[in-house]
């Protein structure tokens, strides 16, 4: 059985004591469900909320990482801090550093090494953009995304990974996939991950992310292949963050 997530993706939203604010309202959320909620706030909010989370229902994730334990990269931050400041997931490879920070499919690829290999869980972001969607070759696009990222990574550390797909026309637009289509497309990557890993696949989580809101979460989450939610948007807003983590009450 897969357990369900629902992740918050803050971008670059949400000061250190803005972070607290909205922690302290997330920890009022009761899940009705088994659902796993993690949080992701900026990297210099990270203190902050670990401080805070602790004791409770909720989960610690950064938004990225470096891949070398350390040394001369300004600016950067390392595996090992992360860890040291109780952070479970890192987000790797959203597409917003694949467009705006040059990330690619081989440093997303030795990130997700670098995290396993410090304990932590990976959550690796892959989608088509529109163009890619419009060729009609998002299976292509997403496979190889995955098993690029995925190059490396032992069976016994597979399902220590997430993968979220967000198709990239989704994101921050309001357009969704369909819930059908999200549904195929996942199932195509958990065949990417079976061809790498064997039957195994069946138990690594696959989430939708891309306007996922209180308004969908219920469809979506209804979805035999689709395993929870990396929220954007929505989750910066308790109210609506309830009510996906609480999905299956609408
Ligand atoms: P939105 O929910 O704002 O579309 O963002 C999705 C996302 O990029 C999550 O990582």
């Amino acid at each position: 059985m897969r357990r369900p997530m629902i992740a918050g993706n803050w971008k670059m939203n949400k000061t250190p004591a803005e972070t607290v604010a909205l922690i302290q309202e997330l920890k009022k959320i009761h899940p009705r469900t088994n659902v796993e909620i993690v949080v992701c706030p900026m990297t210099v909010s990270l203190f902050a909320a670990s401080a805070q989370i602790k004791g409770s229902e909720l989960h610690l994730g950064a938004q990225n990482v470096h891949f070398e334990d350390k040394g001369a990269f300004t600016g950067e931050a390392n595996c090992a801090s992360l860890k040291e400041l109780g952070v479970e997931y890192v987000i790797l490879g959203h597409s917003e550093r694949r467009q705006y920070f040059a990330e690619t499919d081989e440093t997303v690829n030795k990130k997700v090494l670098k995290v396993l290999e410090n304990g932590m869980k990976p959550i690796i972001c892959v989608g088509e953009s529109l163009e890619q969607k419009q060729t009609g070759i998002t299976n292509e696009v997403v496979c190889l995304q995955t098993k690029a990222a995925l190059c490396g990574v032992s069976t016994a550390q597979i399902t220590d990974c997430v993968i979220a797909y967000e198709p990239v026309w989704a994101i921050g637009t309001g357009m969704t996939a369909t819930a059908a289509d999200a549904n195929r497309t996942i199932a195509a990557i958990r065949g990417a991950i079976k061809d790498m890993f064997g039957y195994v696949a069946e138990n690594v989580r696959i989430l939708y992310g891309g306007s996922m809101n209180d308004k969908n979460a219920n469809e979506l989450m209804s979805q035999p292949e689709i395993d929870g939610g990396l929220i954007g948007g929505a989750s910066l807003v308790a109210e609506k963050f309830d009510k996906v983590v609480n999905y299956s009450d609408r």
